[in-house]
């Protein structure tokens, strides 16, 4: 495993490469749910290449940047253990020298959901996830589901400005009760971890209800009343969306294929998760 720190070294590393490379792009600080990307790249490519990069472009005023955790011997350390070729791990004045004037406009879908709180996130996000791919020029890149507006955006932005890589997206990991993964339920109290499942358990009564035949309309209307009910959660979003684009299903409109985003409070914890639910014809 190599590890680059500049442009220069990983574009020698890459050059020593032979055959095709998948690339998982991380901000570090990594655990089960990065490691499930990185084996999901492995399966894919003759060689794995991870970025770690906490990346300012992305953090608002006061999303304290500065605090975000770095152990980039702890991320080696945990790489080392799935087989990665090559990381790549640049400072911030390596990728960004001076504030760049090319900006990425990432569009109205941008502005929805989580852009509604962190109205310049997007734009940063594509921003980096723009340029290391045209650092790594891999075959392919692996995204969570577990950030579905992420994902959609990026397949916006490599749609858009025909970047020649295929995006493949990580099914979101739960532990048994339910509950999706996150660095943030690390600040659950036992009994908002319990609270916290109404969540996911919304979600599934709501891929239920449309596999039984519901449409749009009922689903999306089942589900808010489960979240606007539960105990200890407060509501943020909840949206059924075109997996793909993230635009929203308008009312009344017939789909085949929905995904339902949503946020909440479980005490001073903002938490998402997301399903995808299956329509009839
Ligand atoms: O999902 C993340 O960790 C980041 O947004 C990404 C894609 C690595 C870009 O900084």
């Amino acid at each position: 495993m190599k590890l680059t720190q500049t442009k220069e070294e990983l574009r020698k590393a890459l050059g020593e490469l032979e055959g095709s490379v998948a690339l998982v792009m991380t901000m570090g600080a990594l655990h089960e749910g990065h490691l499930s990307l990185v084996r999901a790249a492995r399966a894919s490519a003759q060689n794995v290449v991870v970025s770690i990069f906490v990346n300012p472009l992305q953090f608002g005023p006061g999303e304290d940047y500065e605090a975000y955790p770095r152990d980039l011997e702890a991320d080696m350390a945990l790489l080392g253990t799935v087989g990665v070729e090559v990381v790549f791990a640049p400072a911030a004045e390596e990728l960004y020298p001076r504030e760049p004037l090319v900006r990425i406009n990432p569009g109205p879908v941008a502005a929805l959901y989580e852009g509604k709180t962190r109205p310049t996130h997007f734009a940063g996000v594509l921003q980096v996830v723009n340029k290391v791919l045209n650092l790594v020029h891999p075959d392919v890149a692996f995204f969570g589901q577990k950030d579905a507006q992420q994902l959609a955006l990026i397949r916006t932005l490599v749609a858009d400005l025909d970047i020649p890589v295929e995006i493949r997206s990580v099914p979101i990991k739960r532990e048994e009760s339910g509950l999706a993964l996150s660095s943030r339920n690390a600040y659950l109290n036992d009994e908002e971890r319990i609270e916290a499942l109404a969540i996911s358990q919304a979600l599934i009564v709501g891929r239920d209800a449309a596999a039984r035949g519901g449409a749009p309309d009922s689903v999306r209307a089942l589900v808010q009343r489960h979240l606007e009910q539960a105990p200890g959660v407060t509501l943020d979003y909840l949206s059924l969306v075109d997996p793909e684009t993230f635009g929203e299903i308008e009312s009344g409109t017939a789909a085949t294929r929905g995904l339902l985003v949503t946020a909440a409070w479980v005490g001073s914890t903002r938490l998402i998760d997301n399903m995808e639910v299956l329509f009839h014809e």
